[in-house]
C-alpha cells in the first residue's frame, strides 16, 4: 500500500482506541489515525498522546466532528448502541466509509435505514463482526465449504460469557439495560447469529427462542448482602461476583494481576488499587450484583432453522468460568468440534483417524476476540486501500444477523413461539 487509509475515530472509548487504532503502532503503512471526538476529554488525552493527533483534531462531540468538512477517508463509529446509527449516516453524508461497531442498532427500522444510505452513497459500511476475521471461524468454514464433513446438518454453537464478564459488563455495567442499550441476545450474541448464518452458508428461515434474568435479581440477594461490596457486605468471601475481587485481587481481571486494561481500565483510566477503590466506592461497578438495575438476560438459548435442513442451537450463558466460545457442527460425512479458548478445530471424517487442527502452531499473534480486532482492521483496510465495496462483514450481511437476532428476543418474549423470518 503507497499511502495509509486515513481515520477518524467518532467515540474514543474502549473499543474505539484500544481495539483497532493500536493496528496503526504495528503497520504505519496501511492505517493512521488523524481525527476523533469524545465528550470525555481524558480520551481525546490519549488520542493526542498515542496517536498524534493534533489539537485542532480532536473534538468535544461526535456532532463538532461531523459538522466538520471530511477529515479521513473512514469514520470509525465506535460510540455506544444506540448512537451508532446517526453517526453513521451523518458520516455516509459527509462521503466517509464507515467502519460501525455492532449493534447497528436494536431498532430494526434504523439498521435498514442504514443500509439504504450505505447502498445510495456507495461507501463501504462494515460493521465489526470481529469473529469472521479470526484464524478459528475462518478455516471452520473454509472446510464446510470444502465439503470437509459433506453436507452440514446441524451446528451447536454455545457463547460462555463467564461469571466476571457477566457481572462487569452486563449486570453493573454499559449494556446492562436494553432500554439504554439492546437486548443480551443482540448485543453479545449478534456475532454468534452472524457466524451461525455464515457457517450455514444459507439464510436462516426460523427462530425460536428461550431465555431469563433468573440469578441477577434482589429476590436473590443473600441475608446479610449490602447495597455496595465496600460497604461491609457480609457474603463477600463466598461470593465470587464481589466487585473487590473482580477488579482487585482476582490475577486474571483484577489490578493485582497486573490488569491496566480491561476491564479495569473501564472503571478509571490507568488502574491503581486506590482509584479502584474509590471507584467501587462510589461508581457502578462497586454495587451488589443483586442490587442494580439491570434487565438483560443472563442465560438464553435460540433453535434455528436455515433454509435447506440445516438445524442450529446457540446457548447464551453467564454461568461459565471463563469467556470463550464453543462449536460442534455436524455434517453427512463427518463432525467437527471446536473450542476457540483452545483455539483447535477437532475434525473427524467418519471411518477416518483424527485430525487436529492446532491454530496456534500456524503463525496465531493475537489481538483480542482470538486475534478478530486486528483480522477486521487488517482486511478493512487493504478493502479501502484497493478501492473495494464489499467488506466480509458488509451492512447486508450484518443486517440479516440483526433480523434473526432481533426475532429471537420477540419470541423469546413471548414465551418461545416460532418466528418466520420472511413475516418478521
Ligand atoms: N465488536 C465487538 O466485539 C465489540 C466489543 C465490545 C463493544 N462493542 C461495541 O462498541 C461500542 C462501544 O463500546 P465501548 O466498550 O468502547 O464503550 P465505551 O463507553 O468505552 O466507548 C464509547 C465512547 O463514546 C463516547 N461518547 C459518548 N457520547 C459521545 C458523543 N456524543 N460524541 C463522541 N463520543 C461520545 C464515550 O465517552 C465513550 O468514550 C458499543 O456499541 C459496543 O456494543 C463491540
Amino acid at each position: 500500500m503507497s499511502q495509509p487509509v486515513t481515520f477518524a475515530i467518532c467515540g474514543c472509548g474502549a473499543r474505539g482506541l484500544e481495539a483497532y487504532a493500536p493496528y496503526q503502532e504495528r503497520h504505519p503503512d496501511e492505517m493512521k489515525v488523524v481525527a476523533g471526538a469524545d465528550i470525555r476529554p481524558e480520551r481525546l488525552a490519549m488520542l493526542r498522546e498515542r496517536y498524534g493527533v493534533p489539537p485542532e483534531r480532536c473534538f468535544a462531540s461526535g456532532a463538532e466532528l461531523l459538522a466538520q468538512p471530511r477529515l479521513a477517508d473512514v469514520m470509525i463509529v465506535a460510540t455506544q448502541d444506540r448512537q451508532h446509527v446517526s453517526d453513521a449516516l451523518a458520516a455516509l453524508d459527509k462521503g466517509y466509509h464507515v467502519l460501525l461497531e455492532k449493534p447497528i442498532s436494536p431498532n430494526l427500522e434504523e439498521c435498514r435505514a442504514l443500509q439504504k444510505k450505505a447502498h445510495e452513497t456507495g461507501k463501504v459500511v462494515v460493521v465489526c463482526h470481529v469473529l469472521r476475521y479470526t484464524r478459528f471461524y475462518s478455516v471452520l468454514e473454509e472446510l464446510l465449504r470444502q465439503g470437509e464433513i459433506g453436507k452440514l446438518e446441524t451446528i451447536d454453537a454455545i457463547e460462555h460469557v463467564a461469571y466476571w464478564h457477566q457481572a462487569h459488563s452486563f449486570v453493573r455495567g454499559n449494556w446492562r439495560n436494553d432500554l439504554e442499550t439492546s437486548p443480551m441476545i443482540l448485543q453479545k450474541s449478534c456475532h454468534d447469529m452472524d457466524i451461525l448464518r455464515w457457517l450455514a452458508g444459507e439464510p436462516c428461515l426460523k427462530v425460536q427462542s428461550f431465555g431469563a434474568l433468573d440469578y441477577f435479581t434482589a429476590e436473590n440477594a443473600p441475608d446479610g448482602a449490602a447495597l455496595r461490596c465496600l460497604d461491609g457486605c457480609k457474603c463477600k468471601d463466598d461470593c465470587p461476583y464481589d466487585a473487590e475481587k473482580i477488579y482487585i485481587t482476582d490475577p486474571r481481571t483484577g489490578v493485582h494481576g497486573g490488569g491496566k486494561g480491561w476491564p479495569c481500565g473501564v472503571l478509571v483510566s490507568d488502574p491503581t488499587e486506590e482509584k479502584l477503590r474509590e471507584a467501587l466506592r462510589t461508581g457502578p461497578y462497586g454495587r451488589c450484583v443483586f442490587h442494580c438495575d439491570n434487565n438483560v438476560v443472563d442465560h438464553q438459548t435460540v433453535n434455528l432453522e436455515f433454509a435447506s435442513h440445516i438445524h442450529a442451537t446457540f446457548t447464551m450463558t453467564a454461568f461459565t468460568q471463563s469467556c470463550h466460545r464453543t462449536i460442534k457442527v455436524t455434517g453427512t460425512l463427518g463432525e467437527i468440534e471446536g473450542d476457540m479458548a483452545e483455539n483447535t478445530l477437532h475434525l473427524r471424517r467418519f471411518g477416518r483417524p483424527e485430525r487436529i487442527i492446532d491454530l496456534r502452531e500456524e503463525g496465531g499473534q493475537y489481538s483480542g476476540h482470538g486475534g478478530g480486532d486486528f483480522g477486521l482492521i487488517s482486511s478493512f483496510c487493504k478493502l479501502i486501500a484497493d478501492g473495494g465495496s464489499r467488506g466480509l462483514t458488509d451492512v447486508d450481511a450484518s443486517v440479516e444477523s440483526h433480523v434473526m437476532a432481533l426475532a429471537a428476543e420477540a419470541s423469546r418474549l413471548v414465551g418461545g413461539k416460532t418466528i418466520t423470518l420472511a413475516d418478521f
